[in-house]
């Protein structure tokens, strides 16, 4: 391509050496550009399952930045450490991640059930998933990520010791949020927990609270302006329910079982 310019440069009348120099100035720019497309229309290795759909908000493009994004807010390995820290996972249990984004806490999950346990994470987006399996593979963790969305989990009942919940049950329009939580209940096995780490602007500073009132016209953040997160939990049939901690001034952490009826 760069003899072909010098040569048609040199047609015109410039001398070789002239003729050349142009060429490069204006071929080089070109290939960069060309370049520079290419990498940008490169597809990203997406997961060959169809995308399920769903009402809650997918951060598909949220993706390759989210966990700066983390850790910028202050929920970053400390946040997540505390998370595992009210799971209290135990070496062999079977845990679910639902709407596990890059999977940070997946990885770490696997890593507190071992290898005679099994960890499993799901979200509806994408480029989460893709990235959740790229990191996971380079760790050599042994997790299955997969597509799926919480109010149709791809699970047999009673498939999991626990169920992880982080920074996602705001994602979901209240009737999402029930469906969810009543798919929840039923893939936890009796005695099982589910642990949820969520917005709770109700029990912030007052100056908080304030700013966080207006977003009570958001169906999906009514319940987390409002204080009204729990009732979720105890209508899906979680008992008992337990507001365990806190984190910096906008999250709560809760416990919830499923009841083991067998134990009277
Ligand atoms: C704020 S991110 C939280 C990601 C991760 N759990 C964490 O703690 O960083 C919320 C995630 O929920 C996912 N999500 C949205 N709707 C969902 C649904 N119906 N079922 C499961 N996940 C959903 C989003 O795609 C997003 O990855």
């Amino acid at each position: 391509m760069l003899g072909g310019a010098a040569e048609i440069l040199m047609l015109w009348g410039f001398s070789v050496w002239t003729a050349v120099l142009v060429a490069v100035l204006l071929v080089c720019p070109a290939i960069m550009v060309w370049g520079a497309i290419q990498v940008l229309r490169r597809p990203t290795e997406l997961p060959l399952e169809p995308v399920p759909e769903t009402r809650g908000m997918s951060l598909n493009w949220a993706a390759p930045f989210y966990d700066r994004w983390c850790r910028g807010c202050g929920l970053g390995d400390a946040f997540r450490a505390e998370t595992l820290r009210h799971a209290a996972l135990q070496l062999g249990e079977r845990v679910l991640d639902v709407g596990c984004g890059t999977g940070v806490l997946t990885r770490r999950a696997a890593e507190a059930v071992g290898p005679t346990g099994r960890a499993v994470g799901i979200d509806p987006a994408p480029k989460m998933i893709a990235r959740a399996r790229a990191n996971a593979a380079r760790e050599g963790a042994r997790i299955a990520f997969r597509l799926g969305v919480i109010e149709r989990l791809p699970f047999e009942d009673r498939s999991f010791d626990v169920v992880l919940a982080s920074l996602m049950i705001h994602h979901l329009p209240p009737d999402v949020k029930r469906e969810g939580l009543r798919e929840v209940y039923r893939v936890l096995r009796p005695g099982g927990r589910l642990v949820v780490a969520d917005f709770d602007w109700s029990r912030a500073h007052p100056v908080w609270r304030m700013l966080a009132w207006p977003l009570r016209i958001l169906p999906m953040l009514r319940a987390h302006a409002a204080g009204r997160v729990t009732p979720y939990f105890v209508e899906a049939g979680f008992r008992p329910v337990d507001l365990v901690g806190r984190w910096r001034w906008s999250v709560s952490f809760w416990v919830a079982r499923r009841p083991d009826e067998s134990r009277g």
